[in-house]
């Protein structure tokens, strides 16, 4: 049984992560510096900015799925935001080193890209510019840069994905998406682009079980926008520079992920309809989804 190490294992996508991980038949290390819910229990807890600490978790693991890490820093001071983004996702790259591990993947984000509404094409691509407007969109770029030296340099495998708007498991992610899809041209920041966090996890695996090499970014959503309004109707309706029209499915997002589709074969299985019909189904914990507009 391969055994995998999942980092946030508390948090709104890290719950999934574990979830989905175990169902697969692996052998989970979950690892947050909070306790975890009931659910995801046995847990480590540690702080990755320790680096000892994530050397001794990472041991012995075949490989590492990187989710620990706020998903908005406007909380913290600015040099807790550079260790709890940075320092703990260097550490975990080192740690994998320093542990002979061959495959990572790890939680970047649709922010790199900066302001989607004044970007000056669509769709958005893994090779369109990046210009991050924080400090935690800049970490994000720094990893992903590090992550290209430590595939050359240790062969080690990884693929940074530039997640949009998560949607959580639970009933909170979905009042959440609830509340966007109530208000026409709500989530324009996120060009109106989400993941449900079983999908994002069915991505992790894949790239796990890909023998793909290198040093990988992937832009990771849904297909569809979160209206019943078309995308081009959305795009008239905004701030956005960027006109598109899409060329199949008049609801696709302009946050392309044909990448992902094309190298690891991913489909999202979750779609907003029926995110929101499962609204009042059981949860899989009882854990907020906090991120807003800054936070993805
Ligand atoms: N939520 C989104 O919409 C979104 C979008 C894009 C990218 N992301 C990225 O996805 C990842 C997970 O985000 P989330 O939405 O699940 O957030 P979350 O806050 O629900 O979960 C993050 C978890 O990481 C843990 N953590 C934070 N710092 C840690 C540290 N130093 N050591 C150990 N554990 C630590 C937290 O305790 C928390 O349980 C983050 O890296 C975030 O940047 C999230």
């Amino acid at each position: 049984m391969a055994r995998v190490v999942i980092t946030g294992a508390a948090g709104g996508t890290g719950q999934s992560l574990v979830a989905h991980f175990r169902a697969a038949g692996y052998e989970v290390v979950a690892v947050d510096v909070r306790p975890v819910p009931q659910a995801v229990a046995p847990a480590v807890q540690l702080d990755l900015c320790q680096a000892a600490g994530v050397n001794d978790v990472v041991a012995g693991a075949d490989a590492v799925v990187h989710f620990g890490s706020p998903p908005a820093i406007s909380h913290l001071a600015a040099t807790e935001a550079f260790h709890q983004v940075g320092v703990a996702g260097f550490n975990v790259f080192q740690a994998a080193r320093n542990a002979g591990v061959r495959r990572l993947v790890w939680a970047s984000s649709i922010e790199v890209y900066g302001d989607l509404t004044a970007h000056p094409s669509l769709p958005v691509t893994e090779s369109s510019p990046l210009a991050p407007p924080s400090l935690y969109g800049a970490c994000k770029v720094m990893l992903e840069n590090l992550a290209v030296d430590y595939y050359r340099w240790y062969g080690i495998c990884s693929a940074g994905f530039r997640l949009t708007r998560i949607i959580y498991d639970n009933p909170q992610g979905r009042a959440k998406l609830r509340g966007l899809v109530a208000q026409t041209g709500a989530g324009a920041d996120c060009l109106w682009s989400y993941v449900d966090a079983r999908d994002v996890a069915s991505a992790c695996q894949a790239w796990l079980e890909s023998e793909h090499p290198g040093a990988e970014v992937f832009n990771v959503a849904a297909p569809d926008v979160h209206h019943p309004v078309s995308t081009a109707q959305l795009l008239a309706g905004s701030a956005y520079r960027a006109a598109w029209v899409a060329a199949g499915d008049a609801h696709e997002t302009p946050f392309c992920t044909h990448r992902i589709r094309a190298r690891l074969g991913w489909r999202p299985r979750y779609h907003w309809r029926q995110l929101l019909a499962e609204e009042e189904a059981p949860s899989l914990s009882g854990h907020s989804s906090t991120s807003g507009p800054t936070g993805a």
